[in-house]
């Protein structure tokens, strides 16, 4: 061998990587990891910071003016997002999804989005870029992230009632703006929309029919609306089962006033289940990480915006890419580390809860939805 091998071990979460062996594993080599999962989609959070104050992400008691976001310097740039992006993409990653917090408060978001579309798969393909956001800045961003070469977005949006939107993101922000995004976002081509409601038993459930009503209404198939169970994401949200609504009764509520159907996931590993809606008004999903996990083909990778890879949602470390990015080490050695880690990765935290044995990881304080994205 001759080669010094780093133990994973060392190279897991490690702040100073001493060497890392250049041939652990071709940079376009395909990765699987213990439970044979793929690298298909990268997360990446380009800030942990964001201007509404939703209580089950960034609830106001915590996250109030004395909380320190990252500063500055801690954040990845453009071209060590980019470069790190190229590497992940040579392993097979065809997805590059942005978030935040909210990523539309990052600078410039669109240098970074022209430089991301730029990349190519190993066959030459163009990738599949979007980005997940709360649309307070998108009808003012639309034409720009388009033309940057974004080809899709997903907005957050919990509520069509405005006193209940504005309750729910608990910094008073009218659902009219939003929904004025969206249009603008339609408007540019960024097809197709996804909305997000994340449902919570006694807080907005009621909102779920006159949300699907007003999406079908207004958009009719172009716009796909999606609910997802509020999930036990970080440490502060103070989420307890009670507060889930199944997605089973999501389905029953919806299917009562609209017929549907469920149809065929688009892609293996996907987060929503399909259905369509009878009468050819389009499809709705039901994302249900709480009463149906779905790690089983879990093949997405997360960095957070100080550039650490996260395995898993739930997870309570990540591994310090940034100081790969920053030191000297080559592209291959950058991949074959990504390589090593996502060899050894065998998370699957939803299943583990859903099946009762989820002590929370190792005692470890979860990461916070705002820092990893979602
Ligand atoms: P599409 O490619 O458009 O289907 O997007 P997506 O569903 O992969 O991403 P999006 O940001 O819209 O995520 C929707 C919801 O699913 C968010 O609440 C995420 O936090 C949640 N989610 C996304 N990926 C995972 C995952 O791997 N595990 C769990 N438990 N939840 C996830
Ligand atoms: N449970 C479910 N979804 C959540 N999101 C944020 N926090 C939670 C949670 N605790 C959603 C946001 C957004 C996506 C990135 O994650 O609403 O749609
Ligand atoms: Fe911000 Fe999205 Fe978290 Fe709400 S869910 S606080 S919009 S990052
Ligand atoms: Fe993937 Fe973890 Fe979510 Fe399971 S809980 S689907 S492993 S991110």
């Amino acid at each position: 061998m001759g080669e010094t091998f780093i133990p994973l071990a060392d190279l897991r979460y490690a702040a100073d990587v001493p060497r890392i062996p250049e041939t652990a594993l071709p940079p376009g080599g395909l990765l699987a990891d213990r439970l044979g999962r793929p690298l298909r989609d990268l997360r990446i959070s380009v800030t942990d910071r964001c201007n509404f104050r939703c209580s089950y992400c960034m609830p106001k008691e915590v996250f109030d003016k004395a909380y320190r976001f990252l500063p500055h310097s801690s954040l990845l740039s453009f071209e060590e997002i980019t470069r790190a992006a190229r590497l992940f993409v040579a392993h097979g990653v065809s997805k590059l999804r942005l978030t935040g917090g909210e990523p539309l408060l990052r600078k410039n978001l669109e240098v970074l989005i022209e430089q991301l579309a730029a990349l190519r798969t190993p066959e030459g393909e163009a990738l599949d870029i979007t980005l997940t956001t709360n649309g307070s800045l998108l009808e003012r961003k639309a034409a720009a992230l388009r033309a940057a070469g974004l080809r899709r977005v997903t907005v957050s949006l919990d509520a069509l009632d405005d006193s209940i939107f504005r309750r729910m993101n608990d910094v008073d922000f009218p659902v009219a703006d939003v929904l004025r995004g969206i249009d603008a976002a339609l408007r540019v081509g960024l097809a197709p929309i996804k909305i997000n409601m994340v449902v919570k038993r006694g807080t907005n459930d009621h909102e779920i029919v006159p949300l699907a009503r007003h999406v079908r209404d207004t958009y009719g198939p172009g716009v796909i609306l999606r609910f997802i169970e509020y999930m036990d994401v970080g440490a502060t949200n103070g989420w307890c089962m009670d507060e889930v609504l199944p997605s089973a009764e999501v389905v029953r509520r919806l299917a009562d006033v609209f017929p549907l159907q469920p149809i065929e996931p688009n892609a293996s590993g996907e987060t929503a289940a399909r259905w369509r809606y009878l009468d050819g008004g389009g499809e709705i999903g039901v994302i249900s990480s709480v009463t149906q996990a779905f790690c089983r083909d879990c093949n997405r990778a997360r960095l957070s915006t100080e550039g650490k890879l996260f395995l898993c949602l739930f997870a309570s470390r990540g591994h310090d890419l940034r100081t790969l990015l920053r030191g000297a080490y080559s592209d291959e050695q950058i991949a074959a580390a990504i390589g090593l880690i996502w060899g050894e990765r065998e998370d699957h935290y939803s299943e583990l809860r859903g099946a009762g044995t989820a002590a929370a990881g190792s005692g470890e304080r979860r990461v916070e939805m705002h820092y990893i994205g979602g």
